[in-house]
């Protein structure tokens, strides 16, 4: 005998397993249609809402911190530090490392070397020049490449030699600034200005009795003055000493007919010299 005739046969077994059912969960017992329970389930399944659709939680308000006022970083005066590192440099090797070492100046991230100096520390004439070229940049010495072949030349007819060993038969090199401008362009003021400490230093501790001022961006360097096309030839003076502006030789490979101008002015640093 199967369950169901056992039920039918006791009432109140009947009732005892209906109870029982119904304690185990069923709800439903005996319907007048059969019941497809697959789609009772998904007539009644929530709607799924895409999560990007859902709105965000709006997190719970919280009172407004107070704003924190950070200090400005300090400002750093280049100037007076290129002013106060060049001042400690007792020697040409401590001017060189200080200079090295001296972080502010924007053009030196684009140089491959710092192009310092050149020739006899020491000399007679000491010829400041413009601010590094591309061989220059790449040999760290400066006025070495095709200008700086000619600037030798033009100086060997005055019998003054970067490479001589005596004083008064040697001339010194450097430049206003130690670094190849950015794109090559030309020497910024603001360069010129933050490096001048370097400058009257090295000038200083090298010692030169003349100067020459080679170039626009050398006479400004030293000077403050533009317009070397004008004033070339004619003695001027900067830190105490005299100084001579000239055409820089870049100029004498891109206008040849001025080399005249620069042969006159190598006379008169010649007859200067000999005073
Ligand atoms: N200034 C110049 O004009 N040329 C150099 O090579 C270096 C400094």
């Amino acid at each position: 005998m199967g369950i169901a005739q056992d039920i039918l046969a006791d009432w109140h077994a009947a009732q005892a397993a209906l109870l029982w059912q119904h304690e185990l969960g069923v709800e439903d017992w005996l319907l007048d249609a059969p019941l497809n329970r697959y789609d009772l389930a998904d007539a009644v399944k929530p709607v799924q809402v895409p999560v990007a659709a859902q709105p965000a939680p709006v997190p719970a308000a919280r009172p407004a911190a107070p704003a924190v006022v950070l200090p400005d970083p300090p400002k750093v005066d280049a100037v007076a530090e290129a002013r106060s590192l060049a001042a400690a440099a007792k020697t040409l090797n401590e001017l060189r490392a200080a200079m090295e070492a001296f972080e502010h100046c924007e053009i030196k991230r684009g140089a491959r070397n710092l192009v310092f100096a050149d020739g006899l520390a020491g000399a007679r004439v000491m010829i400041v020049g413009e601010a590094p070229g591309p061989e220059e940049d790449r040999e760290g010495r400066p006025f070495s490449g095709r200008a700086g072949q000619l600037l030798d030349e033009m100086f060997e007819t005055i019998n003054l030699s970067r490479a001589a060993a005596l004083p008064g038969d040697a001339v010194y090199l450097t430049g206003v600034l130690p670094w190849r401008c950015l794109g090559n362009g030309e020497p910024a003021p603001e360069d010129i200005a933050m490096m001048r400490p370097f400058l009257e230093r090295h000038i200083e501790l090298a010692a030169p009795e003349i100067l020459v001022a080679m170039g626009n961006a050398a006479l400004f360097g030293l000077t403050q003055t533009r317009g070397v096309a004008r004033l070339r030839g004619q003695w001027m003076e900067a830190l105490g000493r005299p100084l001579l502006p000239m055409l820089h030789p870049d100029t004498l490979l891109r206008t040849p007919i001025a080399k005249r101008e620069a042969w006159e002015d190598l006379l008169a640093l010649e007859a200067r010299l000999a005073q």
